[in-house]
């Protein structure tokens, strides 16, 4: 099995916030910091896998501080964890504010991303060893994070089959 340390993976985004970036209060868009977050976490997995990857699902994203417009956000993302197909990444959001060098943790995820073959099915990827503290404290905990995710994936499909696919109008 071809092994790939964490740091193979690693990825960084950083860009300034426009006024075409934000919302009517002047800060960083949710969407727009969800399209990044999807971004980096798929450049971290291809770089793994070597492989075309697709999103299998996002867990839950927390805006803890706002981003406003002229501040830089910067994204790091790196797969933390790896199944037979799946991988999971971890992404970190910081601001800062270009003035005075004030940094905030924005957001943190953890997407988990599935490397699929030409047929688009799943393929397999490399085993993922964790090296430092960090990369091992979040490697550790990642099945705990999936069995969670399994959990709500099973709910999701219940509500889909409760849901259909009808208009709520008619
Ligand atoms: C993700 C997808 C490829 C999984 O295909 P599938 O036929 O269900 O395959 P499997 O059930 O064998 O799952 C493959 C892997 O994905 C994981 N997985 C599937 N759904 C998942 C979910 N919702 N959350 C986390 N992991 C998931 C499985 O645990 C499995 O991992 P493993 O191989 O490491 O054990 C398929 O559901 C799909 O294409 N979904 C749409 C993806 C998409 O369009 N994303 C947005 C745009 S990129």
């Amino acid at each position: 099995m071809e092994i790939k340390f964490c740091r193979h993976s690693f990825v960084v985004k950083t860009s300034i916030v426009l006024p075409s970036d934000t919302n009517n209060y002047g800060t960083l868009f949710g969407g727009r910091l969800m399209s990044y977050i999807d971004d980096v976490a798929a450049i971290a997995a291809i770089r793994h896998a070597r492989a075309p990857v697709v999103t299998a699902s996002t867990d839950s994203v927390d805006f803890l501080h706002p981003i406003y417009e002229g501040n830089s956000v910067c994204l790091e993302a790196f797969v933390t964890y790896t199944g037979r197909t799946s991988m999971e990444v971890f992404v970190k959001v910081i601001s800062e504010d270009l003035l005075n060098g004030n940094r905030n943790l924005c957001a943190m995820s953890f997407l988990t991303m599935v490397a699929v073959d030409k047929h688009n099915k799943p393929t397999p990827v490399p085993q993922v060893v964790p090296e430092s503290e960090t990369e091992k404290m979040l490697h550790d905990s990642a099945l705990k994070r999936a069995a969670i995710r399994k959990k709500r994936k099973e709910e999701a499909a219940g509500m889909a089959a409760a849901f259909g696919t009808d208009y709520p109008w008619c």
